[in-house]
């Protein structure tokens, strides 16, 4: 659990695909929230967390089966606000000597449905019934409460969820058959707003908040010791460092390994940024000669990330180790990434993810981790970094993966078509952003193909190298589809990488999703 002192609320996590979208409409209300798997949630645990208001998630088990995830009793008893949200609401029910009934395909609701005021007001409905009578919601659900738990009242139905929405108001217990949180639930915000206010949330999660609180908590940890923080030039390192800076000055230095697969000027632009804009005392290591030389004729993707891979590690590990004294390492870790979540493949059990950015260096250095961003999620991360002056186009900057260009170079890579590729993908993202398309797109690159093609440029034959251009919409990088430019777009950009890129002859646009594609070329 976090040190965090503002009000808290607590999601127990019953198994449900979208548990982390309730979290996000909670920060979105400026509440601070944790989520938790429904079996690490004890007395003790209740005790020590003192949530101000808890959810039961949804999940995907059947309150019916025998040894079915359950809260525990003084979740009931500790005589805060509830909120249940399908299986969250199944669950209350039942233990609150209500009834559910099996799925039956007749009573089995997924997608989009319509629920009727029944006219009993609560607060928990302030402004949600648009038009006074009816809503449209998600539901996803099979089996159902068929009988009320004692206290409760029923607040809205629908054909196939007759208790769509019910509460017990002197106990302050909602229960909701549907999804407020997801998309196709248009209104679902205001349900959730509403509950926090009756809960006495004041919204005091705010991005302010958070820097004055990160900071304290930073030089507690670090007191007068050293930290080391391995810049990449993505957001999250950028933002931790930033923000370490700001808590203990000059005890910070950054590593920035510069593999010599990066972009365009990015080299020069993170230096600029990080030693002279914000005087962070800066090693770039640049460790060109070393990495292509050891890529040199490598052709294989895998073996290509796994000598990256190896190297990063050894140079950091290098620079770290002549910074004399340093007892920390910082990273930019985030909430998502340490979410225990629950997994029902094989039966209930508790999934840890661990992020390592630099795979298990700190225990191979004896350094301990500085984690300033670990509650949050990404968006919060880009809003804290506009409160601490990150400029917009470094902190809306597309995503890019640590191997950088050689997985943007199919087959062996050579300085040569580095440089093509680097003047290449530097004009497709100028064309993305005159057009300004750049914050539509989730990602957007050009590949340089290992085919060279024929082509007439004047009076003359060439014979240069083909590119893809790669531009997808996303949410989480774990699918996509391909952005749908203009004919017009992609006429004019194909014309200006050929004529403005000595070395490109050919241009071809890939129009694969993910699945069965991949983002990235290799
Ligand atoms: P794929 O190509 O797997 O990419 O669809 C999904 C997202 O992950 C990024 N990516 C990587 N990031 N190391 C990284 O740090 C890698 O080896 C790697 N491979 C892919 C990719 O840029 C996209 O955002």
């Amino acid at each position: 659990m976090s040190q965090i002192t503002h009000d808290r609320l607590l999601i127990i996590d019953f198994g449900s695909q979208v548990t982390q979208l309730i979290a996000r409409r909670l920060r979105e209300l400026n509440v601070y929230c944790e989520i938790h798997p429904y079996q690490r949630v004890t007395d003790a645990f209740l005790q020590e967390m003192a949530p101000r208001a808890i959810i039961f998630s949804g999940g995907p088990d059947s309150v019916m089966r025998e040894g079915s995830p359950r809260p525990p009793q003084a979740a009931y008893d500790l005589g805060v606000p509830i909120l249940g949200i399908c299986y969250g609401q199944q669950v209350m029910m039942q233990d609150l000597g209500g009834r559910v009934e099996a799925g039956e395909h007749a009573t089995a609701e997924f997608g989009r449905a319509y629920v009727t005021a029944t006219g009993v007001e609560s607060d928990l409905l302030t402004g949600w019934f648009d038009d006074g009578t009816r809503e449209q919601v998600w539901m996803s659900h099979g089996d159902h409460v068929s009988e009320i738990a004692p206290g409760f009242e029923v607040l809205g139905t629908s054909p196939g969820a007759p208790f769509a929405i019910t509460a017990d108001r002197a106990r302050r217990f909602y229960a909701v058959q549907f999804h407020p949180e997801v998309h196709h639930t248009p209104n679902g915000a205001r349900l959730y707003e509403n509950f926090v206010r009756l809960a006495g949330f004041t919204g005091d999660w705010t991005m302010g908040a958070y820097r004055e609180e990160a900071i304290a908590k930073i030089r507690a940890q670090v007191g007068d010791r050293r930290v080391i923080c391995g810049l990449s030039g993505g957001v999250d390192s950028s933002v931790a460092a930033v923000l370490i800076h700001e808590a203990i000055g000059d005890q910070l230095t950054c590593v920035f390994v510069d593999h010599g697969l990066l972009r365009q000027n990015e080299a020069e632009e993170v230096v600029t940024m990080f030693r002279d804009h914000y005087n962070i005392p800066l090693i770039h290591a640049d460790e060109s000669d070393l990495f292509l030389g050891e890529l040199y004729g490598v052709s294989d993707p895998e073996t290509k990330r796994k000598i990256i891979g190896r190297l990063f590690i050894d140079v950091f590990q290098k620079h770290a180790n002549a910074i004399e004294g340093a007892e920390f390492l910082a990273q930019g870790t985030l909430y998502p990434d340490v979410i225990e979540s629950v997994s029902f493949s094989g039966g209930p059990s508790v999934t840890i993810k661990s992020h390592h950015n630099v795979g298990g260096l700190p225990e191979k250095m004896g350094l301990r981790l500085v984690e300033p961003l670990r509650e949050l999620f990404k968006d919060e991360v880009r809003a804290l970094g506009r409160k601490l002056g990150l400029p917009q186009s470094f902190i809306g900057r597309h995503p890019f993966p640590g191997p950088g260009l050689a997985i943007r170079c199919p087959g062996e890579i050579t300085r040569e078509k580095l440089a093509i590729l680097r003047r290449a993908d530097a004009v497709f993202i100028d064309q993305i952003r005159r057009h300004g398309l750049y914050d539509e797109i989730w990602q957007a690159f050009v590949a340089i193909l290992p085919v060279r093609t024929v082509g007439v440029m004047g009076d003359g034959r060439t014979y240069d190298f083909a590119c893809a251009l790669r531009a997808v919409t996303s949410v989480d990088g774990m699918t996509a589809d391909y952005y749908p430019f203009s004919h017009d777009f992609l006429g004019e950009t194909a014309t200006r990488i050929i004529n403005e890129v000595k070395g490109i002859n050919r241009v071809t646009y890939d129009i694969t999703s993910k699945p069965p594609g991949t983002i990235e070329w290799e």
